[in-house]
């Protein structure tokens, strides 16, 4: 099969299940609740009989993308991987739940550019800088104010946050399962899950 029959043939399948390529794309800051929400909505939608795959950015990094570090440029770089493996996976019928704080315009702009317009979705999971620190999951916030981690987002770097994203997770003042409902309302809508 030619590469064109193959991506035609990839249509159809989407088209006969009735669902449409789909990566959500979960920015925010850290601790804002990406990763949790993206293991909790894929396992919901695993339940559900859904093939789903999370690509989170911490684990990313361990594999995909590593030896990048976190300047603008290397930033930048793991996110056009990550959007890269995204695009690939939609294509083949998976929802994607992509995790990455992506913290400026450009990097979602360039996500977007790889995965096609129609299949990116961008869910600003939004908690305020003092909650997500306060959160510090990973403790990783200490360790910024310590200046052990320069340029990190939201202490000596920029979280840009987007203007007019798909989808608006505010986790200051929702729950976690809250915001999934959220998620699959959006599918649903969509078309992708019934
Ligand atoms: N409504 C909520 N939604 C998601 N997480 C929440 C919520 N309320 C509290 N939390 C807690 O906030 C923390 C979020 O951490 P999480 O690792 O998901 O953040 P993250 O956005 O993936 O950060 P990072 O960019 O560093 O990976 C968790 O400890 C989670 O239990
Ligand atoms: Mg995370």
């Amino acid at each position: 099969m030619d590469e064109r029959s193959a991506a035609v043939a990839r249509a159809t399948a989407w088209r006969l299940v009735g669902k449409r390529p789909t990566v959500l794309w979960l920015t925010g800051l850290s601790g804002a609740g990406k990763s949790t929400i993206a293991s909790a909505a894929a396992l919901k939608l695993q339940a559900l009989g859904y093939h789903c795959v999370v690509l989170d950015g911490d684990e990313m990094r361990q594999g995909l993308c590593q030896g990048l570090g976190f300047s603008d440029a290397e930033r930048t770089e793991n996110i056009r991987r990550v959007a890269e493996v995204a695009r690939l996976f939609s294509q083949n019928g998976a929802i994607v739940l992509a995790a990455l704080i992506t913290p400026q315009q450009r990097q979602r702009t360039l996500a977007r550019h790889v995965i096609g317009a129609d299949a990116f979705v961008e869910v600003f999971v939004d908690a305020p800088l003092a909650v997500a620190e306060a959160r510090d999951p990973k403790g990783l916030y200490r360790r910024a104010r310590a200046g052990q981690l320069p340029g990190f987002t939201g202490i000596d770097a920029r979280y840009e946050p987007p203007l007019w994203p798909h989808m608006k997770l505010n986790t200051a003042d929702s729950t976690c399962e809250q915001a999934v409902q959220a998620l699959l309302g959006y599918l649903y809508g969509r078309g992708v899950v019934s």
